[in-house]
């Protein structure tokens, strides 16, 4: 683990954003520079890769095949390759030098759900390890582990909101395109509420970082274009409020993911989410279940087959 200067994760569609929420981790526990390649891109480019190179490849099934190339070509340029695949006994697992099985149970639908909340967890996990052999002290490493042994009821409170997501997505069934806007390490949560949407439903949706909407994206808002934003307590809170506050004028509907208490926040959204506080890089784990439910009643009130 000393010898690791470098960590590139690799991974497809919702393992991607996974791996970005990795990436945040691994940089801030354990100060490795950490890159994030989709897997259809690593395999066709020519990645710089030597012996203190550390890849992870990530994957619900440890099937697909863009994934399990990247593996091999990684392999085949002298990395270390870890797997953190959640089907025991996949091809992903067995060619992979060693790994982590995230025993997260059957994935039943395409999306990956709880595999994905398994990803961020085993990653988060990973960055712990990797910052104690390092920089990180004892009583932030505790913080951590503390903040995630009480994370399960947080997400279990995102989860009892089914009712009120419901009604949410029956008001914005009819919408033809929706915006998702995050920052920091929402940004991944963003891009992951948006894949399950288009995935799901088949409706058109764009996920960008708060800071970059007005470079362009800003130009397609109106009130026909919702806009959904996590704006959580954490150190990016009052530029995610400013960048709320151009999207209203552009009135545009706001829905908010917020944290409980935020009272203030009503001042911004149409309609409002809200969602307990815990640790900011733990924040995926409890963020991206109102999205992913939201997506899953558009899905169903539309006839789709989810
Ligand atoms: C894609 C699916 O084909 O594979 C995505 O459409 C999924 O939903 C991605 O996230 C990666 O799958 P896996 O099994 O490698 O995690």
């Amino acid at each position: 683990m000393r010898e690791v200067n470098r960590i590139i994760l690799i991974a497809c569609g919702t393992a991607s954003y996974a791996a970005l929420i990795g990436k945040y981790a691994f940089e801030r526990l354990a100060g490795i520079p950490t890159e994030v390649d989709v897997a259809s891109e690593f395999r066709y480019r020519d990645p710089i890769i030597d012996s203190h190179t550390l890849i992870f490849v990530i994957s619900q099934s440890g099937e697909t095949a863009d994934t399990l190339a990247a593996a091999r070509e990684a392999k085949r340029k002298g990395a270390f390759v870890r797997g953190i695949v959640n089907v025991v006994g996949s091809t992903i697992a067995r060619e992979t030098d060693g790994g982590t099985y995230i025993h997260a149970g059957p994935e039943l639908a395409v999306a990956s759900t709880k595999a994905y909340a398994n990803m961020v967890a085993i990653l988060l996990l990973y960055a712990l390890q990797f910052g104690r052999s390092r920089r990180l002290s004892l009583a932030t490493g505790r913080r951590l582990l503390g903040a995630l042994s009480e994370i399960v009821p947080k997400m279990e409170k995102a989860l009892e909101q089914d009712k009120k997501i419901q009604k949410l997505a029956e008001k914005y069934q009819n919408y033809k395109n929706f915006l998702f806007l995050g920052r920091g390490i929402n940004f991944p949560v963003a891009l992951e509420g948006s894949l399950k949407l288009k995935e799901i439903s088949y409706i058109h949706s764009e996920a960008f970082p708060g800071g970059e909407m007005k470079h362009g994206q800003i130009a397609l808002l109106s009130e026909n274009f919702p806009v959904l934003a996590i704006m959580t307590k954490n150190q990016l809170y009052e530029k995610m409020r400013s960048n709320i506050e151009e999207v209203k004028a552009r009135k545009a509907p706001v829905i908010l993911i917020a944290t409980e208490g935020d009272d203030k926040a009503k001042e911004l959204a149409e309609d409002i989410i809200y969602v307990s506080e815990t640790m900011e890089l733990l924040e995926p784990l409890v963020n991206t279940i109102p999205l992913q439910l939201f997506a899953y009643h558009m899905a169903v009130l539309l006839g789709r087959d989810v």
